[in-house]
C-alpha cells in the first residue's frame, strides 16, 4: 500500500474540522490557493458572441470576462479606473460599458473611451497617454477545453506545465469540438473542499447514487495521480452511467480510438475545476468558494459539435438528465458532510487506506499550500 495514509495510525484526520468553517482558514486560502495558480474563472460559452460579457468572482475578487467585436476573448479586474467602483454585475450584449457612478465608458477590449466633463467643460477629455493608462486592468488568462482559466498572481507553475498531464493523456480527444449540451448552477451550504473531496470519493458511488449501475462495476475503477495537482481515477474497463446510452449514440470527440471508447476519466484540476471524460462526452463541475460554507457550482455538459443537430436531442437529454440526477443526489451529502464539521469530532475522520488515498492527496495538498499561512 502506498500513497499519504500508507502506515498512518486510525483516528488521525489529514485536516482538522474547523479547516472546512473557519473564516479566517477561508480567507487564507484565497490568498494562498486561489490567488496563485492558475484557477477556472469561468466558460468561454458565456461571452459566447462578439460583444458580450460576464462579470466572475475569483478569490473574492470581482473580474469580468469579455469577448470583444473581434471575437477575442478578455479578463480584467471588474474594477472602474474612476474611483474603483464595480463596473459590470450582469452579463451583457453591450459594445460598451458604462459605470454608473459618473458615466465612464470602456470597450470590450478594455480600453477606456468616454470620460464625460473630464475637466469641467462639456465634451472635454483627457489627453491620448492618460486615456491609455486608464484601461480596465488585465489579468492573465486563458482558454482550455471550454474553459476560461486565470492566473491572479504569480502561478506556481506555468500553464503549459500544469495542464501537460491532461494533454498528453487526453491527445486523442478533440476538445476543439465541444458543444454545450447543457448546463447548471447549484448553490451548496458547504465548503469547497467537501465538493472536491467527494468528487474523489469512488466509494460513496454504488451507495448515493444507484443508477451508475451494480457495485461492482461502479467500484471497478482505479486511483490515477497524473501530477500533483492533477488527481482522480478511471474506469478503464466500461464506465458507469450507462443508464444514460440511447439508442442513437452520441458520436465522439473526433476519432478516438476504440481502445479508449469505454474509459471514463476523473480528475480535479487543482483547485476549482472537476473534469469527466469519456470519449463522447465532458462535463466539467467548476466552483467559486463564496464563504467558509458556502460554494456555487457551475455545471456544464459538452457533447461533440457533430451532436448538436435534432437527431442527438434525445441522446443529450438522456446524459444531462442522469449527470444532474446524480449531483443532485449530492447536494444533500455535501450539506450533510458539512453539517458534520462544527464537531470536532470530525477531526478524527478514518480515512480508509483502501478508497480515501486520493482524498488524502488532496488534503495534503491543501495542507502544503497553506503552510505559513495559518
Ligand atoms: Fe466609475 Fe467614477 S467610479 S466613473
Amino acid at each position: 500500500m502506498t500513497g499519504p495514509l500508507a502506515g498512518r495510525e486510525p483516528g488521525v484526520s489529514l485536516l482538522p474540522a474547523d479547516a472546512y468553517t473557519d473564516p479566517a482558514v477561508f480567507a487564507a486560502e484565497q490568498s494562498a490557493i486561489f490567488e496563485n495558480r492558475w484557477v477556472w474563472a469561468g466558460y468561454t460559452h458565456w461571452v459566447a458572441e462578439p460583444g458580450s460579457s460576464r462579470p466572475v468572482t475569483v478569490a473574492g475578487r470581482p473580474l469580468l470576462i469579455t469577448r470583444d467585436p473581434a471575437g477575442q476573448i478578455h479578463v480584467f479586474h471588474n474594477i472602474c479606473r474612476h474611483r474603483g467602483m464595480v463596473l459590470s454585475e450582469e452579463p451583457s450584449t453591450r459594445k460598451r460599458l458604462r459605470c454608473p457612478y459618473h458615466y465612464w465608458t470602456y470597450d470590450l477590449d478594455g480600453g477606456l473611451c468616454g470620460t464625460p466633463y473630464w475637466d469641467r467643460r462639456k465634451g472635454s477629455a483627457p489627453d491620448d497617454a492618460t486615456k491609455d493608462a486608464l484601461g480596465l486592468i488585465p489579468v492573465t488568462h486563458a482558454e482550455w477545453a471550454g474553459m476560461v482559466l486565470v492566473a491572479l498572481g504569480e502561478p506556481v507553475r506555468p500553464l503549459d506545465e500544469t495542464l501537460a498531464p491532461l494533454r498528453q493523456r487526453w491527445a486523442p480527444v478533440d476538445l476543439d469540438r465541444l458543444h454545450l449540451a447543457a448546463e447548471d448552477r447549484y448553490e451548496i451550504a458547504a465548503n469547497w473542499k467537501l465538493v472536491v473531496e467527494n468528487f474523489l470519493d469512488f466509494y460513496h458511488l454504488p451507495f448515493v447514487h444507484p443508477q451508475v449501475g451494480p457495485a461492482a462495476a461502479a467500484l471497478d475503477i482505479d486511483d490515477v495521480v497524473l501530477a500533483e495537482d492533477i488527481l482522480g481515477g478511471c474506469y478503464p474497463r466500461g464506465a458507469a452511467g450507462k443508464a444514460s446510452k440511447t439508442e442513437t449514440p452520441l458520436p465522439a470527440f473526433g476519432d478516438v480510438p476504440a481502445a479508449l471508447r469505454d474509459r471514463q476519466d476523473i480528475f480535479c484540476l487543482f483547485p476549482n475545476a472537476l473534469l469527466f471524460l469519456e470519449a463522447d462526452w465532458f462535463q466539467v463541475i467548476a466552483f467559486e468558494p463564496v464563504t467558509p460554507e458556502r460554494t456555487v457550482e457551475h455545471m456544464a455538459i459538452f457533447v461533440d459539435r457533430s451532436a448538436a443537430g435534432p437527431e442527438f436531442s434525445d441522446a443529450r437529454k438522456a446524459l444531462s438528465t442522469v449527470l444532474f440526477e446524480v449531483n443532485d443526489q449530492d447536494v444533500p451529502i455535501l450539506e450533510r458532510l458539512q453539517r458534520g464539521r462544527r464537531s470536532p469530532a470530525a477531526d478524527r475522520n478514518h480515512l480508509l487506506p483502501s478508497w480515501d488515498q486520493i482524498t488524502a492527496r488532496f488534503q495534503t495538498l491543501v495542507a502544503s499550500a497553506m503552510e505559513g499561512h495559518r
